[in-house]
């Protein structure tokens, strides 16, 4: 569903958000990408989303690579994908109903359609009953859980979130983390920045570990530790010759 190949992007004030990075998710996983502040999280999400153009490297998404996609073709791409952020991006003017039909309206769907649409998405994230409610009567929770279906209601085969729990407390985080569960078990692939890791481990999913916009060295795959267990297994070894 994603893959990376080499990829860099470094911004005009040549900061180098990623180096060379190549990864790659499966149609139907759930991934969760971790890593400190300034790691390259949202950059990496920025260039799934087409929000950021690589400055080197292919960035292959739904096998379609993102090089190729033209800047008029950008939104048509975009309403392919769900997109999550931490602070809801939410229209504070506009009832919870209105939030969530909004990327129906600006695809065309037709109205009855689109309020099937749209009350399909709220059932899913339980907020069935307060659609003609505005955001800030809503928590916290229930504010993410807006944008959660907002970004589920064109029922896009990729969800990426960016921090979506970054502003809930454990509970809250733990209910957003098994919406996003239930729209996996039924085919959706997800890609999750976040670096809440207790939480990450109590779902057991695999781990994207980013450290200074490459991939983090895993234990297993460090050189210099499988050298030196070599070294001792042989040596063990000649101590019985
Ligand atoms: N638009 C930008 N211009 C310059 N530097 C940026 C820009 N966006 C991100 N960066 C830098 O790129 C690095 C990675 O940022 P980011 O992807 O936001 O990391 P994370 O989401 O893991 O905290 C950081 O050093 C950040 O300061
Ligand atoms: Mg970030």
């Amino acid at each position: 569903m994603i893959r990376l190949e080499g990829v860099t992007k470094r911004f005009p004030n040549g900061q180098e958000a990623l180096k060379g990075l190549s990864l790659s998710v499966d149609d139907g996983e759930m991934v969760f990408v971790t890593g400190h502040s300034g790691a390259g999280k949202s950059t990496l999400l920025k260039l799934i989303a087409l929000i950021e153009r690589p400055t080197s490297g292919q960035v292959i998404v739904d096998g379609q690579n993102t090089r190729r996609v033209s800047r008029r073709k950008v939104p048509a791409y975009r309403r392919q994908i769900g997109m999550v952020f931490q602070d809801h991006k939410l229209l504070y003017d506009r009832p919870v109903f209105d939030n969530v039909a909004l990327p129906l309206i600006i695809a065309g769907v037709g109205h009855r359609d689109a309020s099937r649409k749209v009350r399909a998405a709220l059932d899913q994230v339980g907020l069935l009953r307060k659609e003609r409610q505005f955001p800030e009567t809503l928590s916290s929770g229930e504010q993410q859980r807006v944008g959660i279906a907002r970004a589920i209601v064109s029922r896009p085969k990729l969800l990426i979130a960016d921090e979506p729990t970054g502003n809930l407390d454990p509970d809250l985080s733990l209910e957003v983390m098994r919406i996003f569960r239930r729209f996996n078990e039924v085919g959706v692939t997800l890609l999750i920045a976040s670096h809440d890791i207790a939480l990450i481990d109590q779902l057991g999913c695999r781990r994207i570990a980013l450290e200074d916009g490459t991939l983090q060295q895993q234990a297993d795959e460090d050189p210099v530790a499988e050298y030196v267990e070599r070294y001792e297994a042989e040596r063990e070894r000649d101590q019985w010759q």
